[in-house]
């Protein structure tokens, strides 16, 4: 991404965060499926942007750059938080595809992808209490707390048509958007930031994290395998209604969605036919111009807020950084 260029050192510290990341999840048990696994977990990093979230809110604050290297190291146990959620996720939603690639449950099976993902969060307690402070590791245990209370509400949820956009919405701030305030605040604290600065960088952590997870549910429900790496309409399949859907579900069309839904049942495989006519509820409802709309909503209160911020130079580049996350 050219904007990088602009951050001067932000590809640096994203690299040190990724050699932080190896070093936290070194093995030598010698238990050869495990350093697969590991190994797998390594050649398919993903595009990093919680970590980077971190780092660039490290920039506001007068430490910095004294405190780069801390930066990186809790960049790299927030994206190590994030890792083991994915895999614990994908087991759930027995997902065979993550980041084009095979998953780790369906190539390594869903026993080793469980122990697999515990093994990342026991290393991510282990470097926390050797690197961080009190405070950021607490921050970190209550944010995979909360973390949990998102999936556990949305399992609640799961093929309830009767489900509201406040559900979802709360369900979202627990799975994504608090993992990017704690990467703000984290990020606010080591540089040493004022509560004022830290205040508005959590805010806009928030609103990222918010417009981050509505643009991904969105994508599954517009795009094709292809360009997401994953299955269109996974989320659907698996009974985890998004805002597209949820907004067709209170539109007057809702009332068919529904008896679309009830008639498919669990679980099924559904025709092609049948796909495309929930396709054309949502289209007719507008669910994807509402879901739209609320982006770039968070989007723009989060461009707000960071015009409120210090103008130090990496301001113009997270302002454009921001404007990449919310893209359609
Ligand atoms: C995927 O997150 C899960 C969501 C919260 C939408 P990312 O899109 O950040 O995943 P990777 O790490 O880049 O693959
Ligand atoms: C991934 O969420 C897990 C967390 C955000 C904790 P999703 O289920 O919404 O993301 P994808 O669609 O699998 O990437
Ligand atoms: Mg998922």
């Amino acid at each position: 991404m050219a904007v990088f260029d602009q951050i001067e050192g932000l590809q640096d510290d994203l690299r040190l965060v990724d050699v932080y990341v190896d070093e936290y999840l070194h093995d030598e048990s010698g238990h050869t499926g495990l350093r697969s696994v590991l190994n797998e977990i390594n050649a398919t990093g993903g595009k990093k942007v919680r970590p980077m979230v971190l780092l660039l809110a490290g920039r506001f604050g007068p430490k910095w750059p004294g405190c780069r290297e801390r930066l990186c190291k809790m960049g790299a146990a927030v994206e190590m938080i994030h890792t083991a959620s994915l895999i614990h996720d994908d087991i759930v939603d027995d997902s065979p595809l993550r980041r084009g690639r095979q998953t780790v449950q369906s190539k390594f099976g869903k026993e080793m992808a469980v122990y697999a993902g515990d093994f990342v969060l026991s290393r991510i307690v282990y470097y926390l209490f050797k690197e961080a402070s009190t405070e950021a590791g607490m921050l970190l245990a209550k944010t995979v707390e909360v973390m949990c209370y998102g999936e556990i509400g949305q399992l609640a949820r799961s093929y309830d048509t009767e489900t509201t956009i406040e559900d979802y919405l709360s369900n979202i701030f627990g799975k994504t958007a608090s993992l990017f305030v704690a990467a703000c605040a984290i990020g606010a604290m080591e540089s040493g930031c004022g509560e004022k600065t830290s205040m508005l960088l959590r805010q806009i952590g928030e609103h990222i994290g918010y417009l981050f997870q509505l643009r991904d549910d969105l994508l599954n429900v517009t795009s094709s395998a292809r360009q997401e790496g994953k299955p269109v309409h996974s989320d659907f399949m698996n009974g985890t209604y998004t805002m597209p859907i949820i907004h067709a579900l209170h539109h007057p069309a809702g009332r068919r969605l529904r008896e679309v839904i009830h008639t498919i049942g669990t679980g099924a495989a559904v025709s092609w036919e049948v796909e495309e006519e929930i396709q054309n509820i949502v289209n007719s409802s507008r669910g994807i111009e509402f879901t739209r709309e609320t982006i770039d909503a968070h989007a723009a209160q989060a461009r707000d807020l960071l015009e409120s911020l210090p103008k130090v130079p990496v301001r113009q580049g997270f302002l454009e950084i921001l404007d990449l996350l919310a893209a359609g």
